[in-house]
């Protein structure tokens, strides 16, 4: 909810400005009072009277209005909002507020606010990749900004990519999470990501390919609904998530101390691909070759379930205990024994026999299984089935 919330949105001109009239409603469904400031661009695209119409407030438009600075001044506007959102922000909205622009009603707010922003990147997938537009994100990032979307999928300009505006209700549970108000708000979540290293010796270890992005986009979208995450991860490739707590594993038998010593959570969800062996004998110091051309033999030993030993423990057993299961054939009733197998209340399945692209893609195509069966979901972007993921835990723990 948003009783008493209090909305700067700042729409830009973009198609997807079209969007931002939904998500004035939607704001307001849920309590939210919504300012909005029209830029002249986003005037082209929708009308200040449908704009003030739908927020039920005046709508603002031109910096030197005199008649709005003898009410109120844009600095006063600019603070009296609990927090400020830009949807769409377009690529060169992005750049002036990257450079410090102050030269119009949005960008002067936009400079003067002493208030979070949140950003709706909305443009053609070209300017979204775009070299300039890459490091204007990387310095809102850092000034603070939050940003929600942009999504993957076919834009108005025909063309396919990342560049289509987030949909109005993920606008809506980031502007949550940013107000620190979520379906999650005031909940535990606890999530494991990436592989396991299992040394060989000081310096060489047994590892997997797991990228850790799937555990990451799911912490993410968990911390979007306004949990408090802890992130129990091991030597990924991707970068975790801002604004979560991390704990950095190494080994299996390290995740599984890291797990247990952040229990209790109300959730806890299992992306790790952990090593299901470690080297028994693994030397302290590195293995030399001794001239003999005989290679080293490395004995294995089986690493503790860490899946498993927490759908099992009495006390302290978050829960929700969600599981992933990656299977190349038969993937619900493989999926389907692995939940039974693990004690674990879903499994979030996918297929990644070769041919589905799925495996280092962008996207994945999810079965979840639960006690009361089996949901195949569409194939959408990995992000898209974290959130979706994000939001059915929600509502578990309702
Ligand atoms: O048995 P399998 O590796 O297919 O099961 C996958 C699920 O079990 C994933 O959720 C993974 O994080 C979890 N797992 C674990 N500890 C292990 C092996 C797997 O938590 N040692």
């Amino acid at each position: 909810m948003l009783a008493g919330k209090r909305i700067l949105l700042i729409i830009g001109g973009g198609i997807a400005a079209y969007k931002a009239l939904d998500l004035i409603r939607r704001l307001k469904e849920r309590g939210a009072s919504v300012t909005p400031v029209l830029t002249r661009a986003g005037e082209e695209f929708v009308t200040p009277l449908t704009v003030g119409a739908l927020a039920g407030e005046k709508v603002f438009r031109h910096l030197f209005d005199l008649t709005d600075e003898a009410e109120m001044g844009h600095i006063e506007l600019s603070r009296a909002a609990d927090l400020v959102v830009v949807a769409p922000c377009t690529a060169d909205m992005m750049a002036k507020m990257a450079g410090g622009h102050a030269d119009d009603l949005a960008s002067t707010l936009l400079m003067a606010t002493d208030k979070r922003v949140l950003i709706a990147p909305a443009m053609n997938v070209r300017m979204w990749e775009h070299p300039a537009t890459r490091r204007n994100q990387s310095v809102l990032l850092g000034d603070g900004v939050l940003t929600v979307g942009p999504n993957e999928g076919e834009m108005a300009c025909g063309e396919f990519g990342f560049g289509r505006m987030a949909e109005p209700l993920e606008i809506v549970a980031a502007v949550e999470a940013a107000l620190g108000e979520g379906p999650l708000t005031g909940r535990h979540v606890l999530v494991t990501s990436g592989p396991t290293h299992e040394p060989i010796d000081p310096v060489r270890y047994i590892a997997n390919r797991s990228s850790g992005a799937q555990g990451t986009a799911l912490a993410t979208a968990l911390r979007d609904l306004g949990a408090r995450v802890t992130f129990v991860t091991g030597p990924a490739s991707v970068p975790p998530p801002e604004g979560v707590t991390v704990v950095k594993v190494e080994t299996a038998r390290e995740m599984l101390a890291a797990v247990v010593a952040a229990l209790p959570a109300d959730a806890a969800v299992f992306a790790a691909a952990v090593a299901d062996w470690r080297v028994a004998n693994a030397a302290g110091s590195k293995l030399k070759k001794d001239g003999s051309g005989k290679a080293p033999s490395l004995e294995f030993a089986e690493n503790p379930d860490i899946l498993a030993t927490v759908s099992a423990i009495k006390e302290r057993r978050p829960g929700l205990v969600v599981g992933f299961a990656a299977e190349t054939d038969d993937v619900v009733a493989h999926a389907t024994a692995k939940r039974a197998r693990k004690g674990c209340d879903w499994i979030v399945a996918n297929d990644v026999s070769p041919g589905t692209g799925i495996m280092g893609g962008s996207e994945n195509a999810v079965t979840l299984i639960t006690e009361s069966g089996a949901e195949e979901w569409p194939r959408m972007a990995k992000d898209e089935v974290a959130r979706r993921i994000a939001t059915r835990i929600a509502e578990a723990l309702a």
